[in-house]
């Protein structure tokens, strides 16, 4: 489904470089070697030098546009499977952990009847500025170096699979829920409208966050930052 990459050298964000192509109407690919100005959820900036995977899906969903998020972080899972690491979790919606450290992040953006979906993966990156402390890298966990491109040609084959299973039948719950990071624990939920605090009960059929807050009752999230809380 993801037939055309566009490449580029060095740009601001592949998110705005993916917004470009929208009269293509056309689902499609944008990377970078490196971006000047990476950005992350919540306003973050994302550390783009080379050796990192940075690359935004045009995409035009007519179906389930809440599990997008999602689908991206599973198709990191399943592509760092097929080089064999394990030790993966999804950090609900929006990061990839590997090792319990966070080796890749998604950011998903609504423009106009689309929706861009930006995936960074740290892969030979060797080293992160002390206020990253909880990131790493494919290098850093496995002392080796991978061939990005060859990495990319995988993501977008398993993203591509799952998108289009995803828009014609939905995807099970099941396979997302074996890699859910926090079940069972407490943590607090920021959103726009304020931060919730609970524990993490279950993911929904549509992939929503179930958390029961501090009274018991059960509220459900499409989107959010997911913090643990230790107490
Ligand atoms: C996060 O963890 O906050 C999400 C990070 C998403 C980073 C990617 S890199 C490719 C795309 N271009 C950007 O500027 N951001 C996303």
């Amino acid at each position: 489904m993801i037939d055309k990459v566009v490449r580029f050298d060095r740009v601001d964000s592949t998110q705005d470089s993916a917004k470009e192509f929208i009269d293509e109407r056309r689902t499609l690919a944008v990377t970078a070697l490196s971006q000047d100005k990476g950005r992350g959820r919540q306003g973050r900036t994302w550390y783009s030098p080379k050796g990192g995977l940075y690359v935004s899906l045009l995409l035009f969903p007519e179906e389930r546009v809440t599990s997008i998020p999602l689908l991206g972080s599973l198709s990191i899972i399943r592509t760092l499977e097929e080089y064999g690491f394990s030790s993966l979790a999804i950090h609900w919606p929006n990061d990839v952990l590997l090792n319990n450290k966070k080796v890749c992040g998604v950011v998903c953006e609504r423009y106009r009847d689309s929706v861009i979906c930006g995936v960074g993966l740290n892969v030979n990156i060797d080293k992160f500025a002390p206020r990253l402390g909880g990131a790493t890298s494919l290098r850093i966990e496995s002392s080796r170096e991978y061939d990005i491109d060859e990495i990319l040609a995988v993501f977008l084959k398993r993203f591509s699979g799952l998108y289009d299973e995803l828009q014609e039948r939905g995807l099970k719950v099941k396979e997302v829920l074996n890699y859910i990071s926090g079940l069972g624990e407490s943590v607090e939920v920021l959103t726009a409208q304020g931060v919730v605090r609970g524990t993490v009960s279950d993911i929904d059929d549509d992939w929503a966050l179930l958390l029961r807050d501090e009274s018991g009752i059960i509220k459900k999230f499409y989107y959010g930052d997911v913090r643990r809380l230790e107490w």
